[in-house]
């Protein structure tokens, strides 16, 4: 039987078993998550053992980053399930810190990325961007990797990192993992679990949609006029309401009229309370 991860739950335990890796001549690699693991999450550990012989999946679910009314309460976890899934990965260890851990009494500093953090997500989750900055610098802190990875699924949030990374210096190298999709193309996430058996099946025309907005991006057809279709397509496919739909360019994530630069479709759509997230790169034609 596959031997589950070791847990640590302090950042001094964490420390000692990341400085002992590093006697060893070890490189290491983190995943951070905030647990209710799905293949998206095991295929990151997967990504990462090419650059990494010590490999740590952080599970935390980070309160700052939810705002009011949404699902922190709510939010999936399972650590026994989590423990088994990563049984047969190359994760050696897992750092499950309490939230007294991460945020003790008295805390009072806060990462935040001006621009990249207003836009798309962060104009519709005020702060969110805010928690994750926050959250995520504590962990590449307290863990000091030689690198860690984060799935595309959530490329603003990517974007956010990579910025922080670079401005404060912090010496771990951020590895960008592509969109895991189950059978239809939907992409996986730990809140497809929501989804309604109706609203699961009309959840997999977000990346038909999206699909064939590159398709028509590429072939020439007017950026504004490409996104306008596609979000009358994802209400005509039964989605409740969309959030947006806007080709960026792909460093800067600023909105783009053409494919003058390396192009992103971000978009978000709403069945029910559940905000599915998708995006695409666009290559130029
Ligand atoms: O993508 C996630 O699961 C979370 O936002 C992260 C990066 C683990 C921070 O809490």
């Amino acid at each position: 039987m596959d031997k589950q991860p070791d847990v640590v739950r302090t950042i001094s335990d964490l420390r000692a078993r990341v400085a002992e890796a590093r006697h060893a001549g070890k490189r290491v690699g983190l995943v951070p998550t905030m647990g209710a693991l799905h293949h998206g999450h095991l295929s990151l550990v997967d990504a990462i053992s090419a650059h990494a012989d010590m490999i740590i999946v952080s599970i935390f679910v980070n309160p700052t980053q939810f705002g009011e009314g949404e699902d922190f309460d709510a939010y999936p976890r399972d650590e026994k399930d989590d423990l088994n899934k990563l049984a047969p990965t190359a994760a050696s260890l897992v750092y499950a810190p309490t939230a007294q851990e991460m945020y003790p009494e008295g805390d009072s500093t806060k990462v935040s990325v001006a621009d990249f953090s207003e836009r798309f997500e962060g104009a519709h989750r005020l702060g969110h961007f805010d928690g994750v900055a926050t959250v995520v610098s504590k962990l590449l802190m307290q863990c000091l990797p030689d690198i860690a990875v984060f799935g595309e699924k959530d490329y603003q949030q990517l974007a956010v990192i990579r910025q922080f990374v670079k401005d404060l210096a912090i010496p771990t190298t951020i590895m960008g993992a592509p969109i895991v999709r189950e059978m239809d193309g939907l992409a996986a996430s730990s809140r497809n679990v929501y989804l309604s058996a109706h609203e699961r099946q009309t959840a997999g025309q977000l990346n038909v949609v999206l699909s064939k907005l590159v398709d028509d991006v590429k072939s020439g057809s007017p950026i504004a006029d490409a996104e306008k279709h596609a979000s009358q397509s994802l209400l005509a496919a039964g989605f409740d309401a969309v959030d947006y739909v806007n080709v960026v360019n792909s460093a800067t994530l600023q909105p783009l009229t053409t494919l003058s630069a390396p192009a992103r479709v971000l978009a978000v759509a709403r069945l029910g309370a559940v905000r599915l997230l998708d995006n695409m790169a666009i290559e130029a034609p």
